[in-house]
């Protein structure tokens, strides 16, 4: 049998990330999590089939975080007046290390899903913490709360404190076991590769890390040239190495299933490289501004077809919600655009939407958009509650109004791979 989804309403999406594609009074038709297509009149093959009105409701894509801590949430809203390496050792660290304890991981790992689904993310890509237990007691969380992607056990074994030191032949070691068991275990949930950084991991680790990418073909997350004082602990350690990137490629971590982290200080070879070998970039600009990191290049990126999205980098930013990283990727783009004697244009409405919806959704597969052909990741959302004037708005207005307005209150259905969640 069959499962066919049927939803009506007002569909908007960004095939392109030029505009806005919409259809008022519409269907949307999804079989066995296949997108069949967006109709007027509704098949007649279709007929039988439930379906779910909407009323004029918006229908978009589900929403993608490409770069997110999961043990963050914890202390999200805490110590964002300091700069990212004190507010690593202030608060992520000691924080962090709590994770050994199933318990108290339990509780937040369960909060932390809830906040990621009520606010409208379908996929992400999780860092958790070295700890494997609570690692995979992370990842069953997310499934049955029906939040696809990946998720990474943390590699570190240098320059952080000793609660969280792996021994490096145990990390490498505990990363292999973690992979065997995870790889295959679960349907929307994977393994990612998760060194947290390069001034925290050593040349031991990167270099295993590395050799596990190509032993079990599994996609790699981390941060990459971020902050300053992140960039002078490399540029010291690797001194004949001109950038991260090639930091990261030297031991094969740069792949077309690779997603790093910020990139606010690429130069022009680094730019290329990660161009080269198809890296996607998660841009989080809540981030980058609360820790004081920087504002990356993001017009240079997407000129020059680097793959692109977002993320909230919880709680480097404080929202999980992926339309305040569509609004601030806007408003920060500006700040560039002012800061590069208005050389760099600064992002428009549908390039900001395309990012946290099929820029990121590329990494999952085909995600983030209603093409015919796509995983129907969807989310409704009723704006009624965003103004009295809303039959004075176009569609496309609705949906503007809504990315820097909305908030969890906003999405009263989701659905993830085909299935109301
Ligand atoms: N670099 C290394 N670790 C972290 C982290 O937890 N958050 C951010 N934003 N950057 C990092
Ligand atoms: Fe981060």
């Amino acid at each position: 049998m069959s499962d066919t989804v049927i939803l009506k309403g007002t569909i908007i999406h960004t095939p392109t990330k030029d505009q806005f594609e919409y259809y008022e009074n519409s269907y949307l038709v999804a079989v066995d999590n296949v997108i069949k297509g967006i109709y007027k009149e509704l098949p007649k093959e279709y007929e039988k089939e439930e379906v779910k009105d909407y009323g004029d409701k918006l229908i978009m894509p589900g929403m993608c975080d490409m770069h997110v801590h999961a043990p963050q949430y914890v202390y999200r809203g805490l110590g964002l007046d300091l700069q990212l390496m004190q507010w690593l050792e202030t608060y992520a660290f000691p924080t962090e290390s709590r994770f050994s304890d199933m318990e108290y991981a339990k509780n937040y790992y369960e909060a932390f899903a809830d906040a990621l689904a009520k606010n409208g993310t379908t996929r992400a890509v999780i860092f958790s913490t070295i700890h494997v237990p609570s690692t995979g007691l992370l990842m069953e969380i997310l499934e049955k709360k029906r939040i696809g992607g990946y998720v990474g056990k943390v590699n570190m074994d240098t320059l952080c404190p000793d609660s969280l030191r792996e021994d490096s032949e145990q990390s490498l070691k505990d990363t292999r076991e973690w992979l065997i068991e995870w790889k295959d275990k679960l349907s929307l949930v994977k393994p990612a590769i998760t060194p947290r950084f390069i001034p925290t991991c050593s040349t031991t680790v990167l270099k295993g890390l590395g050799e596990l990418v190509k032993e079990f073909d599994v996609p790699v997350h981390s941060h990459i040239s971020e902050d300053i004082g992140e960039m002078e602990i490399v540029r010291e350690r690797y001194p004949q190495i001109d950038h991260d990137g090639a930091v990261y490629d030297q031991f094969g971590l740069l792949t077309n299933h690779t997603v790093m982290a910020h990139f606010i200080y690429p130069t022009d070879e680094e730019l290329t490289l990660i161009k080269e070998r198809g890296v996607t970039i998660a841009h989080c600009p809540q981030s980058n501004g609360n820790v004081a990191a920087g504002i990356p290049p993001i017009r240079k990126m997407l000129n020059m077809g680097i793959k692109t999205g977002l993320g909230s980098d919880i709680a480097g930013g404080y929202s999980p919600c992926i339309f305040r990283a569509m609004s601030e990727a806007v408003y920060l783009s500006k700040l560039k655009w002012l800061d590069t004697g208005k050389e760099d244009m600064f992002l428009s409405i549908p390039e900001a939407f395309y990012l946290g919806t099929k820029g990121g959704g590329q990494f999952f597969g085909k995600v983030g958009s209603f093409e015919t052909g796509y995983e129907l990741d969807a989310l409704v959302i009723d704006d009624s509650s965003l103004g009295t004037i809303l039959d004075e708005l176009s569609v496309i207005e609705r949906m503007e109004r809504v990315i820097h307005l909305a908030d969890d209150r906003n999405i009263v259905a989701r659905y993830v791979a085909g299935v109301e969640a």
